[in-house]
């Protein structure tokens, strides 16, 4: 069993496909154990309270230093024994001690197709808002393993979704959802779950799905990767 520890600092959509597609069988041997959010009073939290999985709130603002701050992290998510960390829609930046504890094991997904409008101050809306102002004709999602810069780590699945003419910031946000962030997070959680991913440099490799992989092909196969499935 894959133990997910979903990171969130907003309304929690992709935290709810994740959930959804652990009920309709699609993520199989993944639970979600634990929930932090970055802020009070996020949508996140209810949807997390409603499912029964414990959900706390860690604000980076409580701390004074990032490494205070990411001791208590990490000690959150060894209590939970989390072996993937998925970032949904979440705000803070992680320190270096938290993304090597679960080294290739954090993964977030943004709402562009990186590198373009992405890194800091790139959240929410506002990468759609930039997309539409430069006027690119397709836009999409990107999840990646993250490292302790914003956007910045090996890109493991993107979706490229089409611009309108009459797209809003919003009208192109929610396709962004709906076809692509959905979508793609929880496919990167499948494979991962799957011990289907290795990196080869930035490069991440994806691999065949078979059912009949020896335990020596898995560590193989998740050389240089870490988690429980791992
Ligand atoms: C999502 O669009 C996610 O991609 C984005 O925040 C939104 C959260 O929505 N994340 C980033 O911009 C990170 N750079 P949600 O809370 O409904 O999942």
């Amino acid at each position: 069993m894959l133990r997910i520890g979903v990171m969130v600092s907003g309304g929690g959509t992709n935290l709810q496909a994740i959930l959804d597609r652990i009920d309709d069988g699609t993520l199989k041997n993944c639970e979600v154990v634990t929930v932090v959010a970055s802020r009070e009073g996020v949508y996140a939290l209810e949807r997390a309270k409603k499912r029964g999985i414990p959900a706390v709130v860690i604000s980076r603002k409580s701390f004074d230093t990032i490494e205070e701050y990411d001791s208590v992290l990490i000690a959150h998510m060894k209590k939970f024994n989390v072996g993937l960390v998925v970032l949904a829609g979440f705000l803070s930046l992680l320190g270096e001690d938290f993304v090597k504890a679960w080294k290739n094991a954090i993964i977030n997904i943004h709402p562009s197709l990186i590198p373009s409008f992405c890194g800091k101050g790139f959240y929410g809306i506002k990468p759609h808002q930039k997309a539409l102002e430069y006027g690119v004709k397709v836009t999409g999602a990107t999840v990646h393993f993250v490292e302790p810069e914003y956007d910045s780590g090996p890109i493991i699945l993107q979706k490229a979704v089409e611009v309108h003419q009459d797209d809003t910031p919003e009208t192109l946000q929610k396709r962004v959802m709906e076809q692509g962030e959905w979508v793609i997070l929880s496919e990167a959680i499948r494979l991962f779950s799957q011990g289907r991913l290795s990196l080869n440099g930035r490069k991440v490799l994806i691999s065949e799905g078979n059912n009949t992989i020896t335990n020596e092909e898995k560590s193989d196969r998740c050389a240089g990767l870490r988690g429980d499935i791992c």
